[in-house]
Protein backbone atom coordinates (compact mmCIF):
# COMPACT_ATOMS: atom_id res chain seq x y z
CA UNK A 1 0.00 0.00 0.00
CA UNK A 2 1.61 3.79 -0.66
CA UNK A 3 -0.22 6.85 1.27
CA UNK A 4 -2.31 9.03 -0.69
CA UNK A 5 0.31 11.58 0.05
CA UNK A 6 3.07 10.09 -1.43
CA UNK A 7 1.12 9.18 -4.81
CA UNK A 8 0.44 12.85 -4.77
CA UNK A 9 3.85 14.11 -4.04
CA UNK A 10 4.95 11.06 -6.62
CA UNK A 11 2.93 13.06 -9.23
CA UNK A 12 4.40 16.31 -8.60
CA UNK A 13 7.87 15.04 -8.13
CA UNK A 14 10.74 16.22 -10.69
CA UNK A 15 12.21 19.54 -11.79
CA UNK A 16 9.53 21.90 -11.56
CA UNK A 17 7.49 20.92 -8.56
CA UNK A 18 6.26 23.32 -5.71
CA UNK A 19 3.59 26.03 -6.06
CA UNK A 20 6.01 29.02 -7.61
CA UNK A 21 7.15 26.35 -10.66
CA UNK A 22 10.02 28.26 -11.00
CA UNK A 23 12.48 26.10 -10.97
CA UNK A 24 14.18 27.11 -8.43
CA UNK A 25 15.92 24.85 -5.46
CA UNK A 26 14.89 21.49 -7.50
CA UNK A 27 17.08 20.35 -4.76
CA UNK A 28 18.46 21.40 -1.37
CA UNK A 29 20.38 24.25 -1.52
CA UNK A 30 23.78 24.32 -0.43
CA UNK A 31 26.08 26.81 0.66
CA UNK A 32 27.66 28.79 3.88
CA UNK A 33 26.39 31.20 5.89
CA UNK A 34 27.82 33.02 8.92
CA UNK A 35 25.32 33.43 11.59
CA UNK A 36 26.32 29.74 13.60
CA UNK A 37 29.94 30.71 14.00
CA UNK A 38 30.25 34.24 13.52
CA UNK A 39 26.52 36.19 14.50
CA UNK A 40 26.65 39.87 13.60
CA UNK A 41 30.50 39.81 13.20
CA UNK A 42 29.80 40.75 9.36
CA UNK A 43 31.51 42.55 6.53
CA UNK A 44 32.51 42.36 2.93
CA UNK A 45 35.51 40.66 3.48
CA UNK A 46 34.33 37.99 5.50
CA UNK A 47 31.53 37.34 2.83
CA UNK A 48 34.29 37.30 0.27
CA UNK A 49 37.13 35.99 2.03
CA UNK A 50 34.97 32.86 3.04
CA UNK A 51 33.76 32.54 -1.09
CA UNK A 52 37.44 31.95 -1.92
CA UNK A 53 37.89 29.60 1.08
CA UNK A 54 34.71 27.52 -0.54
CA UNK A 55 36.59 27.48 -3.90
CA UNK A 56 40.11 26.99 -3.04
CA UNK A 57 38.93 23.97 -0.11
CA UNK A 58 36.90 22.47 -3.11
CA UNK A 59 33.80 22.84 -1.54
CA UNK A 60 32.52 24.56 -4.51
CA UNK A 61 33.32 21.90 -6.68
CA UNK A 62 31.17 19.31 -4.16
CA UNK A 63 27.77 21.54 -4.32
CA UNK A 64 28.24 24.42 -2.00
CA UNK A 65 27.25 27.40 -4.41
CA UNK A 66 25.25 30.01 -1.43
CA UNK A 67 27.23 32.37 0.34
CA UNK A 68 24.41 33.63 2.54
CA UNK A 69 24.88 36.80 4.59
CA UNK A 70 22.63 36.79 7.79
CA UNK A 71 21.02 39.53 9.79
CA UNK A 72 23.62 42.69 11.05
CA UNK A 73 23.90 43.92 7.59
CA UNK A 74 21.53 47.02 7.61
CA UNK A 75 22.27 50.35 8.96
CA UNK A 76 18.51 52.40 8.80
CA UNK A 77 15.62 52.47 6.56
CA UNK A 78 16.17 56.32 5.12
CA UNK A 79 13.33 58.51 4.72
CA UNK A 80 13.07 57.18 0.79
CA UNK A 81 11.85 53.50 2.47
CA UNK A 82 14.76 51.70 1.53
CA UNK A 83 17.55 50.25 3.92
CA UNK A 84 20.61 51.06 3.14
CA UNK A 85 23.73 48.55 4.31
CA UNK A 86 25.84 49.46 7.39
CA UNK A 87 28.68 52.00 5.70
CA UNK A 88 31.71 50.41 8.21
CA UNK A 89 31.28 46.78 7.36
CA UNK A 90 29.87 47.37 3.32
CA UNK A 91 31.84 50.18 2.35
CA UNK A 92 30.81 49.39 -1.47
CA UNK A 93 27.41 48.43 -0.67
CA UNK A 94 25.99 45.18 -1.46
CA UNK A 95 25.85 44.85 -5.64
CA UNK A 96 29.63 44.49 -6.05
CA UNK A 97 29.28 41.55 -3.48
CA UNK A 98 27.03 40.07 -5.37
CA UNK A 99 28.92 40.83 -8.55
CA UNK A 100 31.97 39.38 -7.62
CA UNK A 101 30.59 36.31 -6.29
CA UNK A 102 28.87 36.05 -9.56
CA UNK A 103 32.17 35.94 -11.25
CA UNK A 104 32.97 33.34 -8.94
CA UNK A 105 29.51 31.25 -10.20
CA UNK A 106 28.08 31.48 -6.70
CA UNK A 107 24.63 32.07 -5.60
CA UNK A 108 24.56 35.45 -3.23
CA UNK A 109 21.41 35.03 -0.70
CA UNK A 110 20.97 38.00 2.13
CA UNK A 111 18.61 38.09 4.98
CA UNK A 112 15.58 40.45 6.09
CA UNK A 113 12.84 39.50 8.65
CA UNK A 114 8.84 39.54 8.34
CA UNK A 115 8.44 41.82 10.91
CA UNK A 116 9.17 45.44 12.10
CA UNK A 117 12.89 44.17 13.19
CA UNK A 118 15.27 41.60 12.68
CA UNK A 119 16.09 39.37 15.25
CA UNK A 120 19.17 41.58 16.00
CA UNK A 121 16.61 44.44 15.90
CA UNK A 122 17.43 46.35 12.48
CA UNK A 123 14.89 47.48 10.06
CA UNK A 124 12.99 44.42 9.30
CA UNK A 125 10.92 44.37 6.34
CA UNK A 126 7.29 43.89 7.45
CA UNK A 127 4.85 46.74 5.54
CA UNK A 128 8.51 47.70 3.37
CA UNK A 129 8.04 44.13 1.70
CA UNK A 130 7.82 45.97 -1.87
CA UNK A 131 10.93 48.43 -1.63
CA UNK A 132 13.25 45.67 0.62
CA UNK A 133 12.36 43.52 -2.71
CA UNK A 134 13.62 45.57 -4.54
CA UNK A 135 16.37 46.33 -3.23
CA UNK A 136 17.54 43.06 -3.29
CA UNK A 137 16.79 42.57 -6.93
CA UNK A 138 18.64 45.35 -7.56
CA UNK A 139 21.59 44.21 -5.63
CA UNK A 140 21.67 40.94 -7.64
CA UNK A 141 20.71 38.52 -4.94
CA UNK A 142 19.44 35.05 -5.43
CA UNK A 143 17.93 33.99 -2.14
CA UNK A 144 16.63 35.41 0.50
CA UNK A 145 16.38 33.77 4.06
CA UNK A 146 13.01 35.35 5.94
CA UNK A 147 13.18 35.86 9.12
CA UNK A 148 9.84 35.69 12.19
CA UNK A 149 10.58 38.13 14.22
CA UNK A 150 8.79 41.18 15.95
CA UNK A 151 5.74 40.04 13.59
CA UNK A 152 3.52 42.69 15.12
CA UNK A 153 1.34 39.64 16.72
CA UNK A 154 0.24 38.67 12.92
CA UNK A 155 0.87 34.79 14.11
CA UNK A 156 -1.18 32.55 15.20
CA UNK A 157 -3.09 30.72 12.78
CA UNK A 158 -1.57 29.19 9.54
CA UNK A 159 -3.41 31.71 7.34
CA UNK A 160 -1.82 35.06 9.26
CA UNK A 161 1.39 33.92 9.20
CA UNK A 162 0.80 33.07 5.14
CA UNK A 163 -0.69 35.66 4.33
CA UNK A 164 2.61 37.87 6.07
CA UNK A 165 5.14 35.80 4.46
CA UNK A 166 2.79 35.85 0.84
CA UNK A 167 3.53 39.47 0.55
CA UNK A 168 7.43 39.19 0.52
CA UNK A 169 7.01 35.82 -1.88
CA UNK A 170 4.69 38.49 -4.18
CA UNK A 171 7.03 41.50 -4.29
CA UNK A 172 9.76 39.07 -5.17
CA UNK A 173 8.19 37.64 -8.16
CA UNK A 174 6.72 41.00 -9.34
CA UNK A 175 10.69 42.13 -9.15
CA UNK A 176 11.24 39.79 -12.32
CA UNK A 177 14.18 38.16 -11.16
CA UNK A 178 14.65 34.80 -9.86
CA UNK A 179 14.87 34.72 -5.94
CA UNK A 180 14.70 31.98 -4.00
CA UNK A 181 12.81 32.14 -0.61
CA UNK A 182 13.77 30.43 2.60
CA UNK A 183 11.13 31.43 5.36
CA UNK A 184 12.42 30.73 8.93
CA UNK A 185 9.75 30.61 10.51
CA UNK A 186 11.05 28.06 13.18
CA UNK A 187 8.05 25.47 12.13
CA UNK A 188 5.16 27.95 13.63
CA UNK A 189 1.75 27.83 12.92
CA UNK A 190 1.96 24.54 11.06
CA UNK A 191 4.52 26.29 7.90
CA UNK A 192 5.42 22.47 6.88
CA UNK A 193 1.43 22.36 5.37
CA UNK A 194 1.82 25.86 3.68
CA UNK A 195 5.47 26.65 2.93
CA UNK A 196 5.77 24.94 -0.34
CA UNK A 197 2.71 27.57 -1.99
CA UNK A 198 4.96 30.36 -1.91
CA UNK A 199 8.72 29.55 -0.83
CA UNK A 200 11.65 27.15 -1.35
CA UNK A 201 12.64 25.74 2.23
CA UNK A 202 10.57 26.90 5.64
CA UNK A 203 12.15 25.95 9.17
CA UNK A 204 11.35 23.42 10.92
CA UNK A 205 12.05 24.13 14.67
CA UNK A 206 13.55 26.63 16.64
CA UNK A 207 17.25 27.77 16.42
CA UNK A 208 20.04 24.76 16.39
CA UNK A 209 22.85 24.63 18.46
CA UNK A 210 25.74 22.82 18.73
CA UNK A 211 24.96 19.87 20.32
CA UNK A 212 23.76 16.32 19.67
CA UNK A 213 21.58 15.35 22.58
CA UNK A 214 21.65 18.19 25.45
CA UNK A 215 18.30 19.08 25.78
CA UNK A 216 17.78 23.22 26.89
CA UNK A 217 14.85 25.44 28.24
CA UNK A 218 15.22 27.67 25.56
CA UNK A 219 14.26 25.14 22.78
CA UNK A 220 10.77 25.67 24.02
CA UNK A 221 9.35 22.81 22.43
CA UNK A 222 8.10 19.35 23.82
CA UNK A 223 7.79 17.25 20.89
CA UNK A 224 6.89 14.01 22.81
CA UNK A 225 4.26 15.90 24.22
CA UNK A 226 1.35 14.94 21.70
CA UNK A 227 -0.33 17.94 22.78
CA UNK A 228 2.33 20.26 22.13
CA UNK A 229 3.93 19.00 19.16
CA UNK A 230 3.87 23.17 17.62
CA UNK A 231 4.61 25.05 20.77
CA UNK A 232 4.05 28.80 21.06
CA UNK A 233 7.77 29.61 21.67
CA UNK A 234 10.11 27.58 19.18
CA UNK A 235 12.87 29.36 20.88
CA UNK A 236 16.89 28.82 20.36
CA UNK A 237 19.29 25.81 21.80
CA UNK A 238 17.80 22.57 20.14
CA UNK A 239 20.06 20.08 19.47
CA UNK A 240 20.47 17.60 16.58
CA UNK A 241 18.15 15.22 18.32
CA UNK A 242 15.95 17.60 19.12
CA UNK A 243 15.16 18.53 15.48
CA UNK A 244 15.08 14.97 14.26
CA UNK A 245 12.13 14.23 16.76
CA UNK A 246 10.52 17.27 15.40
CA UNK A 247 10.84 16.91 12.23
CA UNK A 248 10.07 12.90 12.11
CA UNK A 249 6.23 12.92 12.07
CA UNK A 250 6.57 15.52 8.77
CA UNK A 251 9.43 14.26 6.87
CA UNK A 252 7.38 13.61 4.03
CA UNK A 253 6.71 17.02 3.19
CA UNK A 254 9.70 18.22 1.26
CA UNK A 255 9.44 17.78 -2.08
CA UNK A 256 11.66 19.01 -5.00
CA UNK A 257 11.47 23.07 -4.81
CA UNK A 258 10.13 23.20 -1.53
CA UNK A 259 12.61 21.75 1.30
CA UNK A 260 12.33 21.56 5.23
CA UNK A 261 14.83 22.84 6.70
CA UNK A 262 16.52 21.56 9.71
CA UNK A 263 18.25 24.33 10.30
CA UNK A 264 22.25 25.51 9.46
CA UNK A 265 24.70 22.88 10.27
CA UNK A 266 27.15 22.97 13.35
CA UNK A 267 29.80 20.50 11.79
CA UNK A 268 33.13 21.85 12.88
CA UNK A 269 31.79 24.42 15.68
CA UNK A 270 33.79 22.13 18.50
CA UNK A 271 30.46 21.18 20.82
CA UNK A 272 30.21 18.07 19.04
CA UNK A 273 32.07 14.71 18.46
CA UNK A 274 33.51 13.51 15.51
CA UNK A 275 31.02 10.85 15.41
CA UNK A 276 28.27 13.08 16.07
CA UNK A 277 29.07 15.47 13.38
CA UNK A 278 28.99 12.71 11.00
CA UNK A 279 25.72 11.49 11.96
CA UNK A 280 24.20 15.22 11.91
CA UNK A 281 25.90 15.77 8.75
CA UNK A 282 24.20 12.07 7.15
CA UNK A 283 21.24 12.82 8.19
CA UNK A 284 20.42 16.61 7.35
CA UNK A 285 21.53 15.27 3.47
CA UNK A 286 19.31 11.83 3.83
CA UNK A 287 16.35 14.38 4.90
CA UNK A 288 16.87 16.61 2.56
CA UNK A 289 17.18 19.86 4.58
CA UNK A 290 19.20 22.25 3.08
CA UNK A 291 22.88 22.41 3.23
CA UNK A 292 24.08 25.51 4.82
CA UNK A 293 27.84 24.93 6.34
CA UNK A 294 27.73 26.97 9.67
CA UNK A 295 31.31 26.73 10.71
CA UNK A 296 33.83 29.30 9.97
CA UNK A 297 36.05 28.36 7.14
CA UNK A 298 39.00 30.23 8.14
CA UNK A 299 39.57 27.92 10.62
CA UNK A 300 38.55 24.95 9.25
CA UNK A 301 40.31 21.51 10.52
CA UNK A 302 40.87 18.37 8.04
CA UNK A 303 38.19 16.38 10.39
CA UNK A 304 36.00 18.86 9.55
CA UNK A 305 36.50 19.31 5.53
CA UNK A 306 36.70 15.32 5.40
CA UNK A 307 32.93 15.20 6.51
CA UNK A 308 31.91 18.23 4.71
CA UNK A 309 33.09 17.37 1.59
CA UNK A 310 31.81 13.58 1.53
CA UNK A 311 30.53 13.20 -1.51
CA UNK A 312 28.74 10.05 -0.91
CA UNK A 313 26.72 11.85 1.49
CA UNK A 314 26.41 15.04 -0.59
CA UNK A 315 25.06 12.27 -3.45
CA UNK A 316 22.05 11.63 -0.62
CA UNK A 317 20.69 15.04 -0.23
CA UNK A 318 21.19 15.78 -4.31
CA UNK A 319 19.41 12.84 -5.27
CA UNK A 320 17.16 13.44 -7.91
CA UNK A 321 13.95 11.64 -6.20
CA UNK A 322 14.34 14.65 -4.08
CA UNK A 323 12.40 12.75 -1.18
CA UNK A 324 13.34 12.30 2.17
CA UNK A 325 14.05 9.67 4.44
CA UNK A 326 11.57 8.48 6.69
CA UNK A 327 12.29 7.25 9.99
CA UNK A 328 10.46 4.01 10.45
CA UNK A 329 11.57 3.05 13.94
CA UNK A 330 12.59 4.72 16.98
CA UNK A 331 13.44 2.98 20.50
CA UNK A 332 13.60 4.87 23.81
CA UNK A 333 14.02 1.63 25.69
CA UNK A 334 18.12 2.06 25.43
CA UNK A 335 20.67 3.42 28.25
CA UNK A 336 20.62 6.93 28.65
CA UNK A 337 23.14 9.51 27.91
CA UNK A 338 24.47 12.09 30.78
CA UNK A 339 21.84 14.50 30.04
CA UNK A 340 18.87 11.33 30.75
CA UNK A 341 18.67 11.52 26.80
CA UNK A 342 18.59 8.03 25.26
CA UNK A 343 16.57 6.66 22.02
CA UNK A 344 17.76 4.57 18.35
CA UNK A 345 16.34 5.54 15.27
CA UNK A 346 15.92 3.74 11.78
CA UNK A 347 15.88 6.36 8.88
CA UNK A 348 15.25 4.80 5.46
CA UNK A 349 14.71 6.61 2.08
CA UNK A 350 14.03 5.94 -1.28
CA UNK A 351 16.69 7.12 -3.83
CA UNK A 352 16.40 7.48 -7.92
CA UNK A 353 18.13 4.75 -8.60
CA UNK A 354 16.34 1.67 -6.39
CA UNK A 355 18.76 2.18 -3.93
CA UNK A 356 17.72 2.54 -0.47
CA UNK A 357 19.33 4.68 2.37
CA UNK A 358 20.01 3.65 5.39
CA UNK A 359 20.45 5.22 9.06
CA UNK A 360 21.12 3.48 12.09
CA UNK A 361 21.19 6.25 14.50
CA UNK A 362 22.74 5.81 18.12
CA UNK A 363 21.95 8.93 20.57
CA UNK A 364 22.07 6.84 23.77
CA UNK A 365 24.33 6.41 26.59
CA UNK A 366 26.19 3.30 25.35
CA UNK A 367 27.37 1.25 22.17
CA UNK A 368 23.61 -0.88 20.83
CA UNK A 369 23.11 -3.58 18.22
CA UNK A 370 20.40 -1.90 16.20
CA UNK A 371 18.71 -4.44 14.16
CA UNK A 372 16.41 -2.93 11.48
CA UNK A 373 14.38 -5.76 9.30
CA UNK A 374 13.86 -5.33 5.93
CA UNK A 375 10.33 -4.90 6.52
CA UNK A 376 10.53 -2.04 8.70
CA UNK A 377 13.36 -0.54 5.94
CA UNK A 378 10.68 -1.02 3.08
CA UNK A 379 7.72 -0.51 5.18
CA UNK A 380 6.39 2.47 2.45
CA UNK A 381 6.59 -0.04 0.15
CA UNK A 382 4.27 -2.48 2.05
CA UNK A 383 3.72 -3.15 5.76
CA UNK A 384 4.53 -6.31 7.08
CA UNK A 385 7.21 -7.31 4.45
CA UNK A 386 4.70 -7.54 2.10
CA UNK A 387 6.61 -5.75 -0.29
CA UNK A 388 9.00 -7.54 -3.17
CA UNK A 389 11.51 -4.97 -1.88
CA UNK A 390 11.39 -6.63 1.86
CA UNK A 391 11.22 -9.69 -0.34
CA UNK A 392 14.46 -9.07 -2.39
CA UNK A 393 18.78 -9.92 -1.62
CA UNK A 394 20.64 -6.46 -0.77
CA UNK A 395 24.20 -5.16 -1.12
CA UNK A 396 25.44 -3.21 2.10
CA UNK A 397 27.11 -0.10 0.98
CA UNK A 398 28.75 2.11 3.73
CA UNK A 399 29.21 5.90 2.91
CA UNK A 400 31.39 6.62 4.60
CA UNK A 401 33.94 3.84 3.76
CA UNK A 402 35.97 6.33 1.10
CA UNK A 403 36.10 9.57 3.69
CA UNK A 404 39.11 11.48 2.67
CA UNK A 405 42.14 10.98 4.78
CA UNK A 406 43.27 13.61 7.58
CA UNK A 407 46.48 13.94 5.85
CA UNK A 408 45.03 14.71 2.34
CA UNK A 409 42.43 16.94 3.96
CA UNK A 410 45.37 18.90 5.71
CA UNK A 411 47.41 18.99 2.79
CA UNK A 412 44.11 20.59 0.80
CA UNK A 413 43.88 23.44 4.03
CA UNK A 414 47.45 23.74 3.81
CA UNK A 415 48.10 24.48 -0.11
CA UNK A 416 49.37 27.75 -0.74
CA UNK A 417 48.47 28.25 -4.61
CA UNK A 418 46.16 26.91 -6.65
CA UNK A 419 48.06 24.44 -8.73
CA UNK A 420 49.27 22.63 -5.86
CA UNK A 421 45.14 22.51 -4.66
CA UNK A 422 44.09 21.55 -8.20
CA UNK A 423 47.27 18.90 -8.19
CA UNK A 424 46.02 17.14 -4.77
CA UNK A 425 42.10 16.98 -6.18
CA UNK A 426 43.63 15.19 -9.36
CA UNK A 427 45.00 12.90 -7.68
CA UNK A 428 42.87 11.96 -5.13
CA UNK A 429 40.20 11.95 -7.84
CA UNK A 430 37.57 13.59 -5.86
CA UNK A 431 34.32 14.21 -7.35
CA UNK A 432 33.01 17.67 -8.78
CA UNK A 433 29.63 17.89 -9.37
CA UNK A 434 30.31 21.11 -11.19
CA UNK A 435 31.49 19.17 -13.84
CA UNK A 436 29.29 15.96 -13.15
CA UNK A 437 26.21 16.53 -11.37
CA UNK A 438 24.93 14.27 -8.88
CA UNK A 439 22.19 13.19 -10.74
CA UNK A 440 24.83 12.35 -14.04
CA UNK A 441 27.24 10.41 -11.04
CA UNK A 442 24.32 8.73 -9.85
CA UNK A 443 22.92 7.61 -13.38
CA UNK A 444 26.15 6.48 -14.27
CA UNK A 445 26.78 4.54 -11.24
CA UNK A 446 30.17 6.72 -10.29
CA UNK A 447 31.91 4.64 -8.03
CA UNK A 448 32.72 7.98 -5.85
CA UNK A 449 29.19 8.06 -4.75
CA UNK A 450 28.96 4.68 -3.35
CA UNK A 451 31.15 4.04 -0.91
CA UNK A 452 32.15 0.36 0.02
CA UNK A 453 30.25 -2.88 -0.09
CA UNK A 454 31.17 -4.17 2.81
CA UNK A 455 28.30 -7.05 3.39
CA UNK A 456 24.85 -8.64 2.21
CA UNK A 457 21.18 -8.79 4.01
CA UNK A 458 19.20 -11.47 2.68
CA UNK A 459 15.11 -11.93 1.14
CA UNK A 460 12.53 -10.92 4.60
CA UNK A 461 16.14 -10.63 6.45
CA UNK A 462 17.55 -7.53 8.73
CA UNK A 463 20.13 -5.28 8.76
CA UNK A 464 22.13 -5.73 12.18
CA UNK A 465 24.74 -3.65 13.41
CA UNK A 466 26.31 -2.13 16.33
CA UNK A 467 26.53 1.42 16.70
CA UNK A 468 28.80 3.24 19.17
CA UNK A 469 26.90 5.72 21.67
CA UNK A 470 26.46 8.94 20.07
CA UNK A 471 26.88 7.72 16.03
CA UNK A 472 25.52 6.53 13.47
CA UNK A 473 25.91 4.21 10.33
CA UNK A 474 24.97 5.48 6.80
CA UNK A 475 24.62 2.67 3.97
CA UNK A 476 23.15 2.50 0.76
CA UNK A 477 21.56 -0.54 -0.02
CA UNK A 478 21.93 -2.04 -3.42
CA UNK A 479 20.63 -4.58 -5.22
CA UNK A 480 23.45 -7.82 -6.10
CA UNK A 481 25.24 -6.64 -9.16
CA UNK A 482 24.10 -3.33 -8.95
CA UNK A 483 28.01 -2.41 -8.07
CA UNK A 484 29.19 1.07 -8.58
CA UNK A 485 30.54 0.47 -12.42
CA UNK A 486 32.36 3.93 -13.72
CA UNK A 487 35.95 4.20 -13.20
CA UNK A 488 36.52 7.69 -13.94
CA UNK A 489 40.19 8.31 -15.55
CA UNK A 490 41.85 11.02 -14.86
C1 LIG B 1 16.98 33.69 14.15
C2 LIG B 1 17.24 32.68 13.07
C3 LIG B 1 18.73 32.45 12.99
C4 LIG B 1 19.41 33.76 12.64
C5 LIG B 1 19.03 34.84 13.65
C6 LIG B 1 19.53 36.21 13.21
O1 LIG B 1 15.62 33.92 14.26
O2 LIG B 1 16.54 31.50 13.36
O3 LIG B 1 19.03 31.44 12.04
O4 LIG B 1 19.04 34.14 11.35
O5 LIG B 1 17.63 34.91 13.81
O6 LIG B 1 19.21 37.24 14.11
Amino acid sequence: MVYSFLLAAAVISGPVANALSNGLAVTPPMGWNNWNSLGCDVSEDLILSTSQKLVDYGLQDVGYDHVVLDDCWQDVRGEDGYVTPNKQRFPNGMKPISDELHKKRFKYGMYSSAGEMTCARFAGSLDHETKDAENFANWGVDFLKYDNCYHMGRMGTPEISFNRFKVMADALKATGKDIALSLCSWGEDYVHTWGMSIAHSWRMSGDIYDSFTRPDDLCGCDVNNPADPFCIAPGTHCSVLFILNKVAPYSDRSIPGGWNDLDMLEVGQGGMTDEEYKAHFALWAALKSPLMLGNDLREMSAQTLSIINNPAIIALSQDPHGRSAQRVMRNVNVPKDEYGIGETHVWSGKLENGDQVVILLNAAGKDIDIKAPLSEIFVSEGPGGSSKEAKSDWEIWDLWADRMSDADAQSILDAKDLKTKTGIFKKLRWYNSAEKSYAAGLAQGDERLFGKKIGNVKASGALSVKVPRHAAKVYRLRRPGGAAKVHTEL
